[in-house]
């Protein structure tokens, strides 16, 4: 039988998954609130070629760098994998997910059962995205930028400055 105490982390690292196609305020604000938690989180970009994403793997990682700057404990990486093996691989115990609404929860639950199938080590925890970001998703904010709308309350300045880079290239 496994001892409570066995189960016990003693260094508490968070993966944080995503496409993060871009990074937007409502990225931020679980990664901020998750690394007060935990002693590190691992911002983890996903290297998904089949979603078409508007910015390179290395664009998005690059944008999350400088954005995250300023946190001491936060490290951003890649994979292509899955997440659940990269979990382990980076000695991680804890998948971190923001929830928007309740639409989110239904894909989020399914995602959280079958991770924890995979690897019962493995725990999900959801964090309440905060409600001045509930609306907001990196589809819309890609959505309003396409057509030259404003995205500076949505996205930081290196994301508007890079969206702003990408939609001008399509003029
Ligand atoms: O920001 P997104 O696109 O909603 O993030 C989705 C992500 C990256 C968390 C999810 O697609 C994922 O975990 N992909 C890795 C492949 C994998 O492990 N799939 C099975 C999940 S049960």
């Amino acid at each position: 039988m496994v001892k409570m105490n066995e189960m016990k982390h003693d260094y508490k690292i968070a993966v944080y998954p995503g496409s993060f196609d871009p990074v937007t305020f409502g990225h931020l604000d679980i990664i901020h609130r998750a690394a007060n938690v935990f002693d590190k989180v691992i911002v983890a970009v996903l290297n998904n070629s089949r979603k078409n994403p508007l910015f390179t793997v290395e664009e998005r990682t690059q944008l999350l760098q400088e954005v995250t700057r300023g946190v001491p404990n936060v490290e951003v990486d890649s994979f292509g994998d899955l997440l659940i093996n990269y979990v382990a691989e980076k000695k991680a115990h804890v998948i971190v997910k923001g929830l928007r609404a309740v639409s989110d929860f239904e894909y989020e639950m399914q995602m959280a059962s079958l991770n924890h199938k995979l690897n019962d080590k493995v725990e999900t925890f959801f964090m309440m995205t905060s409600p001045q970001y509930s609306y907001l998703s990196s589809s819309i904010v890609k959505e309003i930028a396409r057509y030259h709308g404003p995205v500076s309350d949505l996205v930081p300045l290196e994301v508007e400055a890079a969206l702003r880079i990408k939609y001008t290239e399509d003029r």
